[in-house]
């Protein structure tokens, strides 16, 4: 990234760091996160035109606690230092910083904060507005030269500035949305203090993270396995545009895609050069779930003949391929912090690709995409030309349409299944709210009724709609979709879709309901 200015984010151990790139990045403005450790020599090598302290659960006083080289003040660059950080940067520079006591200034959660807009930080920014807490440690001194430019009631100390040397600090969070416009003050830092020019863009990321991965990679092989969600399909087609045909994607269709779900995946690769094996393995997956009624029996099915079906897939990547170097995964950002560590994630990303590894022998884990957040990773799709359908296709289950058909799956129930579906997803997309929806799609339930179509008696399917609003799937409310929406579903889901007679919309939302309807 030498042609790109940077802003270098040191991490001290905050919960929100790679947020706070991400904060950077949506700025248009190039930004690396490295440990607190980093020499003060790699660092003035990195040539960043501005820094970033993060938070971190310590405090300052602690004689462990991480601290930084001093002589990062003495480098010209401007600094800005966040809850931690903040209160780093007031140690290191004479001020003084000690445990809160109960009538000063400890604060968690949304608070009340009024900023001196005469500040480069806050400009052009409301004069008050809620900022995010979450300190129990006291700035009673600030460095000399530095401003108080902020305050809340409790806090006096609640940003600091010394606008000379271009050193801030704040102890709230501004990379969080609950701080209202804490975006625009990282991006008055990045712009009035730093003088980013905004010269970075998703492409330059696609170019760099290509350029990475055929400096790793070399003349080696990379297997992916590509489910048709969006991770994978995205990191799937950096590869392919690095390494071309020294990729191999494997795409098992067990027969519970959407409607023609497979072929799409198929189709979005086949301007790469690469070895994709389709494993067409409908039989084998309906025919273990054959019998089957209770959700639980269904997924173990499922679980265990996708042992089979890898065990099988290794055999043909052996006479196909041979020797794969690499296995490469779509997780992101989001996964990572899930399992709570950043290297944590390798462990739970085996897990991810059930069984893979104890058929393939490769020597390393490539994840591209483990810096990105969601959005980020659709707009890299966009970047890489994926169809647009793809990239903004919404989370789909592993087991697939075997848990969104209630009771034994049937071929039959699958293809009403699929025809319904598609055509909500179809009036969702028309209606512009398949980007705003977390997740919406049809349910076949088990229940038969009695309907009425033209002079006929009817006795078939009712069919169950579903869409939520959420942030982080462990809770969910169902979406107020309009009236006149839900009308005209259902009118198309009865007049084109044989054997459905009724169409049901669920109000529930999780709990204590699930999303998903098994
Ligand atoms: P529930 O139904 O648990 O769903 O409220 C929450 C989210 O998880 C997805 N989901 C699954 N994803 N394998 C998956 O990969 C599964 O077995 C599975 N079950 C539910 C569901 O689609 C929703 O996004």
């Amino acid at each position: 990234m030498e042609n790109h200015q940077l802003v270098l984010v040191l991490d001290f151990g905050g919960q929100y760091n790679q947020l706070i790139a991400r904060r950077v990045r949506e700025h248009n403005v190039y930004c690396e996160v490295k440990p607190y450790k980093t020499s003060i020599e790699e660092i003035k090598a990195l040539n960043p035109i501005g820094i970033i302290f993060t938070g971190g659960p310590n405090s300052v006083y602690e004689e462990k606690s991480p601290k930084c080289d001093p002589a990062l003040f003495e480098l010209g660059v401007p600094v800005l230092g966040i809850c931690y950080g903040c209160q780093l940067m007031a140690h290191t520079l004479g001020g003084e910083v000690t445990a809160a006591q109960e009538d000063t200034a400890r604060e968690y959660g949304k608070t009340e904060t009024f900023y001196n807009t005469d500040c480069k930080l806050f400009k052009g920014l409301p004069e008050q507005g809620i900022s995010w807490m979450s300190h129990g440690d006291y700035m009673a001194k600030v460095p000399e030269g530095f401003e108080l430019v902020a305050h809340t009631d409790m806090c006096p100390t609640a940003a600091i500035a010394d606008e000379k040397r271009g050193f801030y600090g704040v102890q709230y969070h501004p990379e969080v949305n609950h701080t209202e416009n804490g975006s625009l003050m990282l991006k008055n830092f990045l712009y009035e203090v730093c003088h980013a020019k905004g010269d970075w863009t998703m492409g330059d990321y696609k170019n760099s993270s290509i350029k990475a991965i055929r400096e790793k990679v070399g003349d080696g092989k990379v297997l992916l396995a590509l489910s048709g969600g969006v991770d994978s399909s995205v990191a799937a087609a950096l590869l392919a545009e690095a390494v071309g045909n020294q990729l191999t994607c494997v795409f098992v269709d067990h027969g519970l895609m959407r409607k023609n779900e497979g072929d799409e995946v198929e189709a979005a690769f086949s301007k790469w050069d690469i070895n994709l094996i389709r494993m067409n393995e409908e039989d084998a997956f309906l025919g273990a779930l054959k019998g089957l009624t209770d959700p639980e029996d269904k997924r173990k099915a499922i679980g265990a003949q996708f042992i089979r079906t890898f065990e099988k897939m290794g055999k043909q990547i052996g006479e196909q391929v041979g020797k794969i170097d690499y296995l490469a995964q779509g997780t992101i950002y989001p996964d990572v912090i899930e399992s709570g560590k950043d290297d944590a994630a390798v462990i739970k990303s085996h897990h991810n690709v059930g069984g893979l590894p104890d058929f393939v022998d490769f020597k390393e884990i490539i994840e591209p995409l483990r810096r990105l957040f969601k959005d980020e990773v659709r707009q890299l799709g966009i970047e890489l030309g994926l169809p647009e359908e793809l990239v903004w296709r919404q989370p789909f289950p592993g087991p697939g349409l075997a848990i969104r058909v209630i009771g034994e799956i049937t071929e039959e129930k699958l293809s009403i299944l699929r025809e319904a579906d598609a055509i909500f997803r179809e009036e969702m997309h028309l209606a512009g709210l398949d980007r705003t929806t977390s997740q919406y799609f049809a349910a076949l339930t088990n229940m038969r009724s009695v309907g009425v179509m033209g002079d006929e008696r009817t006795y078939d399917y009712a069919i169950a709609l579903r869409a939520v609003q959420t942030q982080d799937f462990m809770t969910a409310t169902w979406s107020r979709i309009d009236w006149e929406l839900l009308d005209k579903v259902s009118s198309r889901i009865v007049g084109e879709v044989k054997h459905i007679n009724r169409v049901l919309y669920d109000i529930t939302s999780k709990p204590t309901a699930t999303v998903e309807f098994e």
